[in-house]
């Protein structure tokens, strides 16, 4: 028995609540349930722009850049594009100091569209085409992390001028976390392991047009302690310095966590970069005083965990069932603006938005729109009994891998997304 049962005229003051670490840091809820981020109430949002839409505060974004640049002021801090990218995401970042990490010809003209200067933009990726090279000489970028033998020589074709490029390694760390976000391991696709990374370095070497500025890794997503990072930074530290590479920059990645309640594998957790950057600094100087080598610029590539919190995603409620014991609640989107959950089971929060909370929770199922059964939003979460067809949901947690990797399954149509700030809402 909960507080709102008995006493259910608190129900709509309980239920103003926001669940800390969840939302926007500029979301703010009232009695009658209403939510504002941004200083936009997101039922007005919806009604003005129509639904599905997302909305992505950005104070949280500028919140989240300045903690990782407060807490690692030497070290490059670049922002992992892969998580949300768009001319005035790439513009927001990169103006509190964060460089850009690309991983195609497209993130990298996206980045050198929004005005990044070409030295802080990165190339990534297991794949690089003529055209992604291409788009990295026209953009100047500063450095190209090499992933197999076979992209060195081409790598070196492309150079205007000499070209910084690193080495991807895979340290042999498993971080621990879900199967389909784990690439610090030796065997997956990325990367090259240590002895294949020292055959790689030697022919680096013999291109005149490159030159090997430091090493790469990146263990996965969803990392919720420091200690894959600091076993990680160790063997890197101790390969380069074993064979006699000139690591004036090591980029220990990214995979930060960010705690989306039922997303985390191990129990909800996020990696707080105060705490990273205390145990990989002091792993780093100590790993270099040890090996007697000039301690290296460090990189950190947060992607989720500097957009994940700023996004909020809007739905409208076209059906509820009753089957057995399960509420259905049907909504407008789904898979094709968020496919996370289809992907890896991940399950977000949901909130019914623009009424007061007057019935009592009870658990539902919340799915989208689409063809496939996998299509589930959130289980069991608690949304008021009187939910119906017609009322607004919002999905907080929804600013990473969500736009980025969305599809026009069922033929939908892309959910726009709306940067909210100071009370205005414009497309970002
Ligand atoms: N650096 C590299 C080289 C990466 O491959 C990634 C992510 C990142 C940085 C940023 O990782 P983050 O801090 O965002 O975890 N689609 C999956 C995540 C895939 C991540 C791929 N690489 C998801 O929705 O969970």
């Amino acid at each position: 028995m909960t507080l709102a049962d008995l006493i259910p005229t608190l129900r709509p003051t309980l239920a103003a609540r926001l669940e800390p670490g969840l939302w926007p840091v500029t979301a703010a809820a009232t009695c009658d349930g209403r939510i504002s981020v941004g200083g936009c109430d997101l039922g007005e949002l919806a009604e003005r722009h129509g639904t599905p839409l997302q909305v992505l505060d950005v104070v949280d974004v500028r919140d989240r850049c300045r903690a990782y640049t407060r807490a690692l002021p030497d070290a490059e801090i670049t922002y992992a594009g892969k998580a949300l990218l768009t001319p005035a995401v790439a513009r927001l970042v990169a103006a509190e100091g964060l460089s850009i990490d690309t991983c195609s010809g497209g993130e990298v003209r996206i980045a050198a569209a929004a005005g990044v200067p070409g030295e802080r933009i990165l190339l990534h990726g297991n794949v690089k085409t003529d055209a992604d090279l291409r788009a990295a000489g026209d953009a100047g970028v500063g450095r190209i992390v090499i992933d197999s033998f076979d992209e060195i020589a081409r790598i070196a074709e492309h150079a205007r001028g000499v070209q910084d490029v690193m080495i991807r390694v895979t340290p042999g760390v498993d971080a621990h976390t879900l199967p389909g976000l784990t690439t610090g391991t030796v065997n997956q696709q990325f990367g090259l392991p240590f002895p294949d990374a020292a055959i790689a370095a030697k022919e680096i070497g013999t291109h005149p047009q490159l030159r090997l500025v430091g090493l790469h890794c990146h263990l996965g997503s969803q990392i919720t302690s420091t200690a894959p990072y600091v076993d990680a930074l160790h063997r890197v530290v101790g390969f380069a310095a074993e064979q006699d590479i000139d690591l004036r920059v090591l980029d220990m990645g990214g995979g930060h966590a960010v705690d989306i309640r039922g997303d985390a594998h191990d129990g909800p957790a996020t990696l707080d970069p105060k705490n990273l950057a205390r145990d990989v600094l002091r792993a780093l100087h100590g790993a270099c005083a040890y090996h007697r080598i000039p301690v290296p610029r460090l990189v950190v590539e947060p992607g989720r965990a500097i957009v994940a919190r700023a996004g909020v995603t809007l739905y409208r409620v076209w059906a509820v069932k009753h089957i057995g014991d399960t509420t259905f609640v049907a909504v407008d989107g789904g898979m094709s603006d968020n496919p996370r959950p289809a992907l890896y089971g991940a399950r977000y929060p949901v909130r019914r938005i623009g009424k007061p909370v007057r019935a009592p929770l009870s658990p539902m199922t919340v799915v989208g729109r689409h063809c496939e059964s996998t299509d589930r939003i959130a289980e069991g979460v608690p949304l008021p009994a009187d939910i119906a067809a017609g009322d607004l949901v919002a999905v907080p947690c929804t600013g990473a891998y969500t736009r980025s990797m969305a599809s026009t399954y069922n033929a939908v149509a892309p959910t726009p997304m709306l940067g909210v700030g100071a009370g205005a809402a414009l497309p970002i």
